[in-house]
């Protein structure tokens, strides 16, 4: 078994139940990063299925040796890019939760334009998601959060719900932010129905 989804053509729409061979729903992990969050989450949930999708290919192969090590089948991890993943490769309505964990903020003015949340950004997200479906965001960067947070709540696409108690593991990134004190901004919206 292996973690690693490595699709046999990047132009192709990818179904869950061909990434995991079973299913129609699935949670994905933008910018999973070492895939701390994703692999517990996998653990503590094994009905439900998680993609990582993550650029940097030493982080994907890390996140696959320890899916593959800990007999995790309910994770596959993806090298790409996060935005061309939901517009182009992510099959609409099969993703049940979105987590959007410690981006990149993107702080400068001038590379405001590399942030993934922009307006164009809005439909991309929301064919995506399954009804119902959530986008689940968490940052150390208040100015970007303020940014998704103006953005999605001038949508009609969304509607900002209160953040859920379940369990929802520290990813790596905020380990390393609350250890230097450091503020953490969570936001948590539903797919409405246009
Ligand atoms: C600050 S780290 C956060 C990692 C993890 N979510 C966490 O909280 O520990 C951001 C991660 O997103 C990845 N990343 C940044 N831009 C990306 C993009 N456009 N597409 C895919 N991954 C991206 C980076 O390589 C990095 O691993």
């Amino acid at each position: 078994m292996s973690a690693a989804f490595v699709p046999t053509d990047y132009f192709a729409r990818h179904s869950v139940s061909r990434i995991f061979g079973a299913g129609e729903r699935c949670e994905v992990d933008l910018g999973c990063g070492d895939g701390g969050f994703l692999l517990r989450m996998a653990a503590h949930y094994p009905e439900r299925r998680f993609l990582g999708v993550e650029r940097l290919l030493g982080r994907v192969r890390k996140v696959c040796r320890d899916a593959d090590r800990r007999g995790l089948d309910n994770l596959r991890c993806l090298r790409a890019e996060s935005r061309y993943f939901l517009e182009w490769m992510a099959e609409p309505g099969s993703i049940s939760r979105l987590h959007y964990l410690f981006p990149d903020p993107w702080p400068k003015e001038k590379h405001h334009k590399n942030r993934l949340v922009q307006e164009s950004f809005l439909p991309i997200l929301h064919r995506a998601l399954a009804p119902q479906g959530e986008f689940l965001f968490k940052t150390d960067h208040e100015e970007y959060f303020l940014w998704v947070c103006e953005r999605l709540e001038a949508s009609p696409l969304f509607a900002r719900a209160e953040w859920d108690a379940e369990f929802y593991p520290k990813t790596d990134f905020q380990q390393q932010w609350e250890a230097m004190g450091k503020s953490i901004f969570a936001a948590r919206y539903v797919k409405q129905q246009p």
